[in-house]
C-alpha cells in the first residue's frame, strides 16, 4: 500500500515537472516562424488587425497538444518501467473470430472483432497480424466505443473487387464512424489495398462512353475527434485513398500513398469540413491531387510531405454548382514536388460563394512539376466549357514563401483571379522557379493584388 502511494507521489512529481519544464522552455523559446509571417507582412504595409491570427492559436494549441502528450509519454514509461502497472490490455485479433487471412473473404470476422473490441472497456488493441492477407467487403467501423481503442494494421487488408460488393454505399470501403480518441498504426508489411483496377477501368475519365459515377474511398474517417492515424501504407484506392470528413483533431504521420498516375481521382489524402488537422512526414504518388482540402475545412497543417506523381497540393475545388464553400488557415511547410502537374493550387469554380484565405505555403521544393504555384479562380472540370459568372469565391491572404525549384511548362506561376472578386493580399516571397532546362519561366497574373519580397521569379 504504502509503495503504491509512494508510485503516485513519484508519478504526480515527474508529470508535473515535465510540464512546468516543457512551459518554462516555451517561454524561452524563440518566437515561432509564424512571428517573421506577420513581422513581414506588417512592414509590406499591411495591417496585421485584418488578418485573424489564426497561427498563434495553431501553435498553442499544438503545445498543449504536446504537453498532454509528454505526460502520456512519462505515464507510458513508468508502466514500462514497472513503476506503476499498466492496465491490463485486451487485444482483440481477427483471428479468433474467423479471419483466415488467406486472401479469402473474412469481412464477418473483421465485424464481429469490431463488436467485441468496440464494446470492450479498458484498454483494448484490435489487431491485424503480420503476414497474412484479409480479403474485405465494405465495412462501416462505428463507435462510440467504449475504451479508447488501438488498432494495429500489420497485415493487409484488400478490398473484394466485385463491384456488386459495393452496391449498398458505392462511395466507402473501409469507414471508421463517430469514433473518438482512435489510434490506428500500420507496421511491418501491412497494407490497405483498395484494388482499384476495376473501378479506375469504369471511370468516365478512363472510358469516355461510360456514364460519370463515384467510387470508394479506401479509408475514411468520419465524424471523429482527437484521431492517430500513424504509418499506414495504403494503395490502389478505388477512387480517394484517405479522407477526413467531419473530423476535429487528426494527427497523420508517416503514411505511404501510392497508385499509378494513370489512375483516376485516385487523390492521396482528402480533407473535408474538418478542423486542426496535422499531416506529416508523408509520402503520396497518385493519379490526382496530393493532399486536397475542401469546404468547411480549417486549420490544417501539411509538414514534410513529398508528392508525385500526380496533381499536386489543392485547396478545392470550391464552389462547383453555385455552392458556398469556406476554408481557412491553411499552412503547408516543407515539402517536395516531382513531376506533379501541379505545385500547390487554389481552385474555384465561377458562380460560387465564400472564401479561401489564411493560406501559407513554405519552403517547398518544386522538381519538374507543370504548373508550381497556380491560383485559378475560372476551375472548369466538365465536358462542357463553363459559362462567365459574377460571384466567386474569394481567395485572400495566400503568403508563397521559400519557393524554389523548376517547372514542366513555361508558366511558373498563373494567377488566373475573378474580374469581379481579384485575388487580394497575395504575397511571393523568395520565389526563384525556373523552367526545366534551365528555360526562362514566365508568370501570368490576370486581376491579383500582389506583394513581392526579396528575390521573386519569375514576376508578373
Ligand atoms: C480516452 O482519451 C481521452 C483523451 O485523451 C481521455 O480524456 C479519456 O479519459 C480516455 N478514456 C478512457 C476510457 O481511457
Ligand atoms: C468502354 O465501355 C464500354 C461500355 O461498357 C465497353 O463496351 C468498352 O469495351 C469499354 N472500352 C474500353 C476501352 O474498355
Ligand atoms: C518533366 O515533365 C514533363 C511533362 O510532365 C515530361 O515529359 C518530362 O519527361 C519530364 N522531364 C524530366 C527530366 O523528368
Ligand atoms: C531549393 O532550396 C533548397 C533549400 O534552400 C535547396 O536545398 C535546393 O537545392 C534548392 N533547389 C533548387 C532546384 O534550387
Amino acid at each position: 500500500m504504502d509503495g503504491q502511494i509512494r508510485q503516485v507521489v513519484v508519478l504526480y512529481f515527474i508529470t508535473i515537472f515535465s510540464l512546468f519544464s516543457r512551459y518554462n522552455s516555451l517561454e524561452k523559446d524563440p518566437p515561432p516562424p509564424s512571428y517573421n509571417y506577420f513581422e513581414d507582412l506588417v512592414s509590406a504595409g499591411y495591417d496585421p488587425q485584418a488578418y485573424p491570427s489564426y497561427f498563434t492559436t495553431t501553435i498553442d494549441d499544438g503545445h498543449f497538444k504536446y504537453l498532454i502528450s509528454q505526460r502520456t509519454q512519462v505515464i507510458s514509461q513508468l508502466q514500462k518501467l514497472g513503476v506503476i502497472s499498466a492496465p491490463s490490455t485486451k487485444t482483440v485479433n481477427v483471428d479468433d473470430f474467423g479471419a483466415t487471412g488467406d486472401a479469402t473473404q473474412d469481412t464477418q470476422a473483421f465485424e464481429k472483432a469490431w463488436e467485441e473490441a468496440c464494446s470492450s472497456k479498458g484498454e483494448v488493441v484490435l489487431e491485424v497480424p503480420q503476414g497474412k492477407r484479409y480479403q474485405l467487403k465494405p465495412i462501416r467501423f462505428s463507435g462510440p466505443c467504449k475504451s479508447n481503442l488501438t488498432i494495429q494494421i500489420y497485415g493487409s487488408m484488400e478490398a473484394s473487387d466485385d463491384m456488386s460488393d459495393y452496391k449498398e454505399d458505392t462511395r466507402h470501403w473501409l469507414i471508421f464512424d463517430s469514433i473518438n480518441n482512435l489510434l490506428i498504426e500500420g507496421g511491418g508489411t501491412g497494407k490497405i489495398n483498395g484494388n482499384g483496377k476495376i473501378w479506375w477501368q469504369n471511370s468516365c475519365k478512363i472510358n469516355k462512353t461510360l456514364p460519370c459515377k463515384d467510387a470508394p474511398t479506401a479509408l475514411t474517417f468520419y465524424n471523429s475527434k482527437n484521431l492517430k492515424v500513424q504509418n499506414l501504407n495504403i494503395q490502389d484506392a478505388q477512387q480517394i485513398h484517405v479522407s477526413f470528413e467531419k473530423c476535429n483533431g487528426v494527427q497523420a504521420s508517416g503514411l505511404a500513398v501510392a497508385a499509378p498516375e494513370s489512375s483516376p481521382n485516385t487523390d492521396g489524402i482528402h480533407i473535408t469540413r474538418s478542423q486542426n488537422i496535422w499531416i506529416t512526414n508523408s509520402v503520396i504518388g497518385t493519379g490526382d491531387d496530393c493532399i486536397s482540402i475542401v469546404s468547411g475545412s480549417k486549420n490544417v497543417q501539411a509538414m514534410d510531405i513529398t508528392c508525385g506523381p500526380g496533381h499536386g497540393i489543392s485547396i478545392g475545388s470550391l464552389g462547383s454548382k453555385s455552392s458556398k464553400a469556406y476554408v481557412s488557415g491553411v499552412t503547408v511547410d516543407g515539402a517536395k514536388l516531382s513531376g506533379t502537374t501541379n505545385g500547390v493550387r487554389i481552385k474555384t469554380w465561377q458562380g460560387g460563394l465564400g472564401s479561401a484565405s489564411n493560406i501559407l505555403f513554405q519552403n517547398i521544393e518544386m522538381n519538374n512539376v507543370s504548373n508550381p504555384i497556380i491560383i485559378d479562380q475560372n476551375y472548369c472540370d466538365q465536358d462542357k466549357p463553363c459559362k462567365e459568372q459574377s460571384s466567386a469565391v474569394k481567395v485572400k491572404d495566400v503568403v508563397y514563401k521559400n519557393i524554389n525549384g523548376t517547372s514542366a511548362s513555361e508558366v511558373a506561376i498563373k494567377f488566373d483571379c475573378s474580374k469581379t472578386h481579384p485575388c487580394q493580399e497575395i504575397l511571393l516571397q523568395n520565389v526563384k522557379l525556373q523552367e526545366q532546362g534551365d528555360r526562362t519561366a514566365k508568370a501570368i497574373c490576370n486581376n491579383v493584388k500582389l506583394t513581392e519580397k526579396g528575390t521573386v521569379f519569375p514576376q508578373c
